[in-house]
């Protein structure tokens, strides 16, 4: 395990410590969710066979897979991750499926020494959007890439434009009192929103040809599970999952109940529906 030191420390004690764990509990049905964003950005990645990709923030492995699936037996995936409990499920899925071109390295994807020049691909699924210093991150994986090499990413837009992911912590907020939010841009889940701002900064870190795609659908929430496993789950998950971590029980089972109360309305024949919005962002190293 990596040490929680330098800029993202923070980030490497909440990866390691508190969120990583509950990941790798939940991955199934988190990676059901948010798959079908992943597929947005594999597609606009328009990867070919023998590619040699880099998956950033790459987590319990799933998108890392796929990856190797679509650049074949010879080209390769490197995931790299600061958590460690996730990198571990990632490795024992690989030695699982022996997927041979596969590589996972536990490492801050913002100061690793990357092998210059070197990648087709800079690829990552909602993992990029939680560093301390995001110019000098992305002008570190730019320096990975060869000439006119990509990168793509999925991040989400605003919190408004996700009530999967807000509506929760926003249902439980009147039973906690809650510390001021972070400033706008901060690393976490919404830090990546301001699609001007991405550009700005994509530039700034050297890049080219930055364009921001806009993706909105439904997720279903319940996975086919019960309202009750489906507020239990969505209390663990995202802003919501830090609410809950140590309130006393009176405050937190009335906290559960607004949030079944809220999820009351959106209950279809298809699932519990709630709406999602992400951005895939594509540009490239001249
Ligand atoms: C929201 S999860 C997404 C995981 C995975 N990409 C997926 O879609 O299932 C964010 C991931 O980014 C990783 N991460 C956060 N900051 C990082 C950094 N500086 N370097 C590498 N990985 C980082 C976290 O450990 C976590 O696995």
């Amino acid at each position: 395990m990596i040490e929680a030191k330098g800029p993202n420390a923070e980030q490497i004690h909440y990866w390691n410590e508190v969120s990583g764990p509950k990941w790798v509990r939940l991955d199934e049905t988190i990676g059901a969710m948010i798959r079908p964003f992943g597929v947005d950005a594999m597609n606009a990645a328009k990867l070919q066979s023998g590619e040699q990709v880099v998956d950033v923030g790459c987590g319990c492995g799933e998108t890392s897979f796929a990856l190797a699936e679509a650049v074949g037996s010879t080209g390769n995936v490197l995931g790299v991750d600061i958590s460690d409990p996730m990198l571990t499920h990632a490795t024992q899925n690989r030695d699982r499926m022996n997927k041979l071109n596969v590589k996972f390295l536990n490492a801050d994807a913002q100061t690793l020494g990357f092998s210059l020049g070197t990648q087709d691909l800079v690829f990552s699924r909602f993992g990029v959007m939680f560093f301390a210093e995001p110019e000098i991150a992305f002008a570190n994986l730019r320096s990975c890439l060869k000439p006119g090499g990509r990168l793509v990413f999925a991040c989400w837009q605003a919190r408004e434009k996700n009530p999967w992911l807000a509506m929760p912590a926003a249902a439980a907020a009147s039973h906690f009192n809650l510390p001021p939010g972070p400033p706008p841009g901060s690393p976490g889940p919404f830090s990546m929103s301001d699609p001007q701002r991405t550009v700005e900064l994509l530039n700034g870190a050297g890049y080219r040809s930055v364009e921001c795609h806009s993706v909105e659908r439904k997720i279903d929430v319940s996975i086919g599970k019960s309202i009750e496993d489906t507020v239990s789950f969505l209390s663990q998950m995202g802003p919501a999952g830090s609410l809950f971590k140590d309130a006393p029980r009176e405050k937190s089972e009335a906290a559960l109940r607004s949030i079944h109360e809220a999820l009351l309305p959106h209950q279809t024949s298809n699932g519990i529906e709630l709406d999602a919005a992400a951005w895939v962002v594509t540009a490239t190293r001249d």
